[in-house]
């Protein structure tokens, strides 16, 4: 077992067999301890954004928020194991400093095995290259970081601590920026279920899908197109039925 635990952080071994992290500061762990870390960051983020990719041959992936990485490898893993020839960059903020550069000494699961000079450039330098990957890790606030782009990004993956943990990266406000910063035929994934994101993403012209399958619990996809391969979300109808929910706003956080 590695030295990765500190004062703010716990390594947890989750359902799947791999290890995921809890925080003391957010009272939260990093994935569903249930879904398993690896298995939610595969079938909640990188496999049902992929299926949408098959003709690219450039992909940009906003990871919101880097936190353990594991959304960043598993994109990584899932290019390689598939053979996939696309030219892949990775743009991920991250708050917390000293987190990315204790991910030296985090467990990871095997099938990240290849990846420890990905983890060691990240984890010291913020930023890896190499012929067809490149990666680079903000480190400061992803409200900040999102506004600098604008029809940048394939992929967004919306992996904040939950809504009512970390509201800020959950608003009508901040999904407008993410709306700007992401293509129109882009992709947005995540966990969140709830229909105060699902409404606040709406707001911003984003369509919404169920994610769902066996083995992990329902999410949600979003794209300004239409996804064809996932239920619609029929929002009109949620919304006629809920008319005293309203979507999270910067003002009332
Ligand atoms: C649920 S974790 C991300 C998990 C990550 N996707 C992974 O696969 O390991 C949420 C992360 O958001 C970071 N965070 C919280 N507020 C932030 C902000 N305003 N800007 C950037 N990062 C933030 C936290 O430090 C934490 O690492």
């Amino acid at each position: 077992m590695s030295d990765f635990n500190d004062e703010l952080h716990t390594m947890t071994l989750s359902e799947d067999g791999s290890y995921t992290a809890y925080s003391k500061e957010y009272e939260e762990h990093y994935h569903s301890t249930k879904d398993g870390a690896l298995h939610e960051s595969l079938v909640k983020h990188v496999l049902p954004a992929f299926k949408e990719m098959q003709d690219k041959k450039s992909i940009t992936i906003l990871d919101i928020c880097y936190g353990l990485g594991f959304n960043t490898l598993a994109t990584i893993y899932y290019h390689k194991q598939n053979n996939l020839t696309s030219k892949l960059s990775i743009y991920s903020p991250e708050l917390d400093a000293s987190l990315v550069k204790s991910l030296l000494n985090f467990s990871y699961p095997k099938e990240f095995d290849g990846f420890k000079e990905i983890i060691k450039a990240l984890s010291e330098d913020s930023v890896y290259e190499d012929e067809n990957l490149y990666i680079e890790v903000f480190l400061g606030d992803a409200r900040e970081y999102v506004r600098r782009f604008q029809d940048k990004f394939d992929i967004v993956y919306q992996d904040a601590f939950s809504p009512s943990t970390n509201p800020i990266l959950w608003t009508k406000e901040y999904f407008s920026d993410i709306s700007k910063a992401i293509k129109d035929d882009g992709v947005l994934t995540t966990y969140s279920i709830a229909f105060k994101v699902r409404l606040a993403l709406y707001e911003n012209c984003f369509n919404l899908y169920e994610n769902s399958g066996e083995g992990f619990r329902v999410a949600t996809l979003a794209s300004k197109s239409e996804l064809k391969a996932y239920k619609l979300v029929n929002m009109e109808h949620k919304i006629s039925c809920n008319k005293e929910i309203s979507s999270l706003r910067d003002e009332s956080i």
